[in-house]
């Protein structure tokens, strides 16, 4: 073996890459909860990666055979159900994952110097994850999927002058139609997957650049040992790899559950309109994106004007690219942050989560109220950061990580 890596090393650096990112990676001692899901995502991604495969083997993305094409998944093809239960129960785990670990950022500070472009990068990720799942959606050519794709679209007949011509160009057609189905199936299948998968890697490689943050925001890199190790750092293989598979067990279990038992999770997984063929001239009653969406579409329905609200839901998303350079605390860590930057991030979670309701909720005075002051708040949030994470006073960062 030791010979063959030999002659591999001499021709591609193996050993050297397993060394810098496995075996001689040096992470923070004290990651917690938090931190499990980075290698989640990474598995919810290869999950995606290897079902849709799968699904493209007998899905015909056409008008006239996409939903009956999705039927013969279900119930002809041998394991079929099953392959379109993972993708589709995957899609809406990749979400609940990303966003956990969002928040760690959050929490933690990991956006801040000199981690910018990891958090950067991860932006990209989120943007190209949004696009993957809106393009995903349209596949089945369900009542929802033609009837949320023509909400969303027609949003961009909002932009002055170029309105309607960019809404023609996306959809291909004067409608929504097969045509629009089978682009939306290549950039879901081939184009995003590619950029996705390489943005991944170039996160993960500025994240070795730098080095992992950690609960405590110290720099582990400060305090090294006499043979220029961290003192604050173990290997993350074994150490983490192993300590992974926990969370890897756990979220199987979960995962697994809602693929066998509860697929649809309600509607919220799987809408119940989508169970209909797309039809062109039947409105559903009440049209809403799937869960993870909601928060933004609250935004957008929020404002009165459709060319502002359009506006407000993409700043609501660009704003979070700026953010390291909002937070101006001396201190990474929530743990060391003053009272206003705690009562700051639960206000915007509250925010986001209400939004994230209101936005499944057909529009009611009271609603679009309440969504107005969630907006607001959203906002608040991030445009007073660097105002209150300087005015506040921090707790004394140790000089080593604890617990
Ligand atoms: C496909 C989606 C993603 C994958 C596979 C992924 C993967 C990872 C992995 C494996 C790590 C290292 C382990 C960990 O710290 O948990 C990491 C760290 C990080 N990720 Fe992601 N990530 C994704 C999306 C995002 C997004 C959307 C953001 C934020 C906008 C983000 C921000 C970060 C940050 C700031 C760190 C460093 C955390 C620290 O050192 O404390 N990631 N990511």
């Amino acid at each position: 073996m030791s010979k063959f890596m030999e002659w591999v090393d001499a021709r591609f650096p193996a050993t050297q890459m397993w060394e810098d990112h496995l075996s001689k990676y040096y992470a923070p001692k004290n990651f917690n909860f938090f931190y499990f899901f980075g290698s989640l995502a990474l598995l919810v991604l290869v999950n995606q990666l290897l079902t849709g495969v799968w699904l493209t083997m007998s899905f015909t993305p056409s008008a006239e055979e996409a939903f009956t094409s999705v039927e013969y998944i279900m119930r002809d093809v041998e394991y079929g159900w099953i392959i379109r239960y993972l993708h589709s129960t995957g899609a809406s785990a990749f979400f609940i994952v990303v966003y956990l670990h969002m928040f760690r950022g959050l929490l933690y500070g990991s956006y801040q110097k000199p981690r910018e472009l990891v958090w950067i990068f991860g932006m990209l990720i989120y943007l190209c994850l949004m696009a993957e799942a809106f393009m995903g959606y349209l596949l089945p050519w369900g009542q929802m999927s033609y009837w949320g794709a023509q909400v969303i679209i027609s949003l961009f007949g909002a932009i002055p002058v170029i309105g309607d011509d960019l809404t023609q160009w996306i959809r291909g057609d004067y409608l929504i139609s097969g045509i629009t189905l089978n682009r939306f199936f290549a950039l879901h299948v081939i184009a995003l997957p590619i950029v996705l998968l390489g943005l991944v890697v170039l996160h993960i490689l500025a994240l070795h650049e730098v080095g992992s943050n950690n609960p405590d925001g110290i720099e582990i890199k400060k305090k090294k040992d006499a043979n220029g190790k961290p003192l604050d750092g173990i290997p993350f293989h074994p150490y983490y790899t192993v300590k992974d598979i926990v969370g890897v067990v756990v979220f199987l279990f979960v995962f697994c559950a809602v693929v066998f038992f509860f697929p649809e999770m309600g509607g919220y997984f799987l809408e119940k309109p989508n169970f209909e063929q797309a039809n062109a001239f039947k409105t559903p009653a009440h049209i809403a994106p799937v869960w993870y969406f909601t928060p933004f579409y609250a935004i957008l329905r929020a404002v009165p004007d459709k060319l502002l609200g359009v506006i407000a839901m993409g700043a609501a998303i660009a704003v979070l690219f700026v953010l390291p350079w909002l937070d101006r605390s001396p201190v990474k860590s929530m743990r060391y942050k003053g009272w206003l930057s705690k009562l700051w991030l639960l206000v915007f979670c509250i925010a986001f989560l209400a939004l994230g309701v209101l936005g499944v909720l057909s529009p009611t005075p009271e609603r679009t109220l309440l969504s107005r002051v969630c907006t607001v708040l959203y906002f608040a949030f991030f445009i007073l950061m660097p105002f209150y994470t300087r005015m506040e006073k921090t707790k004394p960062v140790p000089e080593r990580v604890t617990g």
